[in-house]
């Protein structure tokens, strides 16, 4: 099958990619460097399993539109980010718009970008302006950045949503090697993402509530959550309590869910609570720290950048947030990451223009063992669970603060070697 893919970013790569181990792919992006690097055999992004797939595949990158009237199918996998708090969809129509202009004949369009419910309705308005029918799918997607290639390879369902069963029989034959099928109408496809994702969000912001609440009673979180694991109807997968969830998904849909539902006049202030608690939640990290540390003028190492491991990806990363406190607070930071620094280098430059706040003195280290970066410090702050620090020793790392955000260290051995060690919900508590 022909198929193109508009939209070279997280999600736009990895479709491409993917699909092209069984179809001929073009991934078409407005954006001149990115497509030159991806020609050029480089990746925009640090994406496990991501290149080398692309290497494999039947694909080729443009910017030309050319590709749209030969194709069978065309993916739009736009970015859909949030805009005062809204999701901005003006990227997909955009995207329509160029299809509607660029086709002769009739296609099916599939919506991948997250959209609000009632985007399908709007973009199948913009492609059928003219006398051309087009079709048009929702069908989301669930790739979690770090393991997307293989989320995408092998789901747990990929949700269908069309208006005739033409586009049902369409899209199995586009995911072949796909069995996992849920078919449905396109209102509940796009509701269908932001619910499992705002569920998601949901048991993290309940857990670090929980999570809280053990510091204060001295209650250890581990073995509350061990409890709740044995009742299958609760789980314990996916409640790792610690300093929030980041990322480009979460902290959109569930801000652009609420927005929504405020739009059509049905409030949703359990979502509303999620979110506050995701947003104070990084604070807790500092408290932690001043109570061992006057931070101006303080030497702090930090663990991590991304908003989690496996990926360079630090939009909404709790990290970062810290590391800015830690620098408005007067705080010297030198940084460890495995692949963000560049994009915390790029974050902070403008961030420092926007408030004045000098960066002059933060020391970027990726190469670097991460123990011996942290020699000359008064305290680590452990961001970001890379597999790397969590084989760190102890022994090794010089600082004699170290607040734990993600849990990574042995605490037991910590305290037991003496030092200051702080982390969420008390796990260490026998
Ligand atoms: C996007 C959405 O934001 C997310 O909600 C969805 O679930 C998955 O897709 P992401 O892939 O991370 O996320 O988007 P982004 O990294 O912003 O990449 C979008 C790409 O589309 C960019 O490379 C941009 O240049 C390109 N684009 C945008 C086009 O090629 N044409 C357009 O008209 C607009
Ligand atoms: C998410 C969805 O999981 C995926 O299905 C898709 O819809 C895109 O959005 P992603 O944002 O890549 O994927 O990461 P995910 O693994 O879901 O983690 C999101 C954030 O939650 C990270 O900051 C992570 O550190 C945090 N998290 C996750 C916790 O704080 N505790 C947990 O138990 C799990």
């Amino acid at each position: 099958m022909k198929i193109s893919v508009i939209g070279a970013g997280y999600v736009g790569l990895v479709t491409s990619a993917c699909l092209s181990l069984d179809h001929e792919v073009t991934c078409i992006d407005v954006d001149p460097r990115k497509v030159a690097e991806l020609n050029a055999g480089g990746c925009p992004i640090y994406e496990p399993r991501l290149r080398e797939t692309i290497d494999k595949g039947n694909i080729e990158f443009t910017q030309d539109l050319g590709s749209l009237d030969r194709s069978d199918v065309i993916f739009i996998c736009v970015g859909t980010p949030c805009y005062k708090g809204q999701c901005d969809i003006r990227q997909v129509l955009a995207a329509a718009d160029d299809i509607y202009r660029s086709t002769k004949s009739s296609k099916t369009v599939v919506i991948k970008s997250t959209v609000v419910p009632g985007t399908n309705d709007k973009v199948l308005d913009v492609l059928n302006a003219g006398v051309i029918c087009h079709k048009c799918v929702s069908n989301p997607e669930f790739l979690r950045e770090g393991s997307a290639v293989e989320d995408f390879l092998h789901p747990d369902r990929v949700v269908i949503g069309a208006r005739e069963s033409e586009s049902y029989d369409l899209l199995e034959q586009v995911y072949l090697w796909h069995d996992c099928f849920i078919h449905m109408d396109v209102v509940s496809a796009e509701m269908a993402k932001y619910a499992c994702n705002c569920a998601l969000a949901t048991k993290i912001s309940f857990i670090n509530e929980i999570s809280n609440l053990c510091e204060v009673t001295g209650a250890n979180v581990n073995k509350v959550r061990k409890v709740m694991g044995t009742d299958p109807r609760i789980g314990s997968s996916f409640y790792e309590q610690g300093i929030g969830y980041g990322g480009s998904c979460f902290p959109k849909d569930v801000e652009a869910l609420i927005e929504h539902g405020r739009w059509l006049g049905c409030p949703t202030p359990l979502l509303e609570s999620v979110c506050d608690v995701n947003d104070n939640q990084y604070t807790g990290c500092l408290t932690k720290l001043e109570k061992y540390l006057w931070l101006k003028d303080s030497r702090v190492a930090v663990w991590g950048v991304s908003f989690k491991p496996e990926t360079d990806d630090i939009r909404h990363s709790p990290a970062v947030e810290i590391i800015k406190e830690l620098l408005g607070s007067g705080a010297n930071v030198r940084v460890h990451d495995v692949v963000a620094n560049p994009n915390l280098y790029a974050e902070l430059r403008s961030w420092s223009k926007k408030t004045g706040i000098s960066i002059a003195t933060v020391e970027y280290y990726e190469e670097t063992d991460p123990c011996e970066m942290t020699k000359g410090s008064d305290a680590l702050v452990i961001a970001t669970a890379w597999r790397q620090y969590t084989k760190a020793k102890v022994s090794e790392i010089e600082p004699q603060v170290i607040v734990d955000c993600r849990g990574v260290l042995n605490g037991r051995e910590a305290i037991k070697q003496g030092k200051c060690y702080a982390c969420f919900g008390n796990p260490n508590n026998s």
